[in-house]
């Protein structure tokens, strides 16, 4: 703020004798400029001022990193049903069936009425005398053979012909499917038999089975399937395998088995 001086000019002075005291001059000129005065206080805060213009929009962001696997999500409902297929070409015939086992002979029947009395008859031949089968001890008749079932001691084909032959009989020779069944029964006495050897051969012409017994052709046979295939060509014995319901196979007679002698 300024400060002006407020103070007029001096009037003339009076005469000696004493007048009257004079007028009030007039109004003295303006005084100088006063000094720079003190820095006032902070004045109170105006109001805030318009908002600006909006500034130009900014370039695209960069990518950013990919987000987290997200969980899998239910599952769908059941697909349509298919169309009914084509019907399959006609089977092959199938094998036909092996012949069935003997059944048990029946019990014995009532005794008859007796009969009338026969007229005499011409008088007969003189008859063949009766045999009684006698097998021994060890050996097991059946119908009229006597069999020897040796499961303890495994020997090779020959050995096995010898010992039969030294108790007085033969490497068994199977006839028909009786003798067969009868003979495959031996489970029933002896669960653990392994292989077992029998008296055909075809050591004197390859492919030409014989029973030792009587050197005749096999008749009844009970090979297994695929058998006697002579495997590296060096299978002339036959023994009951074990692994296939004792069906026959051709084996290497080098080969230690249980056997089966059979006598008359
Ligand atoms: C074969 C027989 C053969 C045997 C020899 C088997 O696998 O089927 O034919 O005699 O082997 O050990
Ligand atoms: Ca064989």
């Amino acid at each position: 703020m300024v400060i002006s001086e407020m103070h007029g000019e001096k009037g003339s002075m009076g005469s000696p004798t004493g007048g009257r005291k004079g007028n009030i001059g007039d109004v003295g000129p303006s005084g100088r400029k006063g000094e720079v005065g003190e820095k006032g206080a902070i004045g109170v805060k105006g109001p805030n001022g318009n908002r600006g213009v909006d500034g130009e929009k900014g370039t695209k962001g960069e990518m950013g990193q990919a987000g987290i696997v997200g969980i899998t999500g239910s599952r769908g409902s059941k697909g349509e049903n298919g169309f009914h297929g084509l019907n399959g070409e006609h089977g092959e015939k199938g094998i036909k069936g092996e012949k069935g086992i003997m059944g048990n002979k029946g019990p014995v029947g009532n005794t008859g009425q007796r009969g009338a009395r026969g007229q005499t008859g011409e008088k007969g031949q003189p008859g063949e005398s009766g045999r009684t089968i006698t097998c021994g001890s060890g050996w097991e008749q059946f119908m009229r053979s006597c069999y020897y079932f040796q499961f303890r001691s495994k020997k090779t084909w020959d050995a096995a012909k010898n010992d039969c032959h030294r108790m007085g009989g033969f490497l068994v020779k199977i006839d028909n499917t009786i003798e067969s069944w009868f003979l495959k029964n031996f489970r029933t006495v002896e669960k653990n038999t392994g292989h077992v050897w029998i008296g055909a051969h075809d050591s004197v012409q390859e492919s030409r089975f014989i029973w030792e017994s009587d050197n005749t052709v096999l008749t009844y046979t009970d090979w297994n399937p695929g058998e006697p295939n002579n495997a590296g060509r060096q299978e002339d014995c036959v023994h009951m395998n074990n692994n296939n319901g004792y069906k026959w196979n051709d084996i290497k007679c080098s080969h230690v088995f249980s056997y089966i002698c059979e006598k008359h």
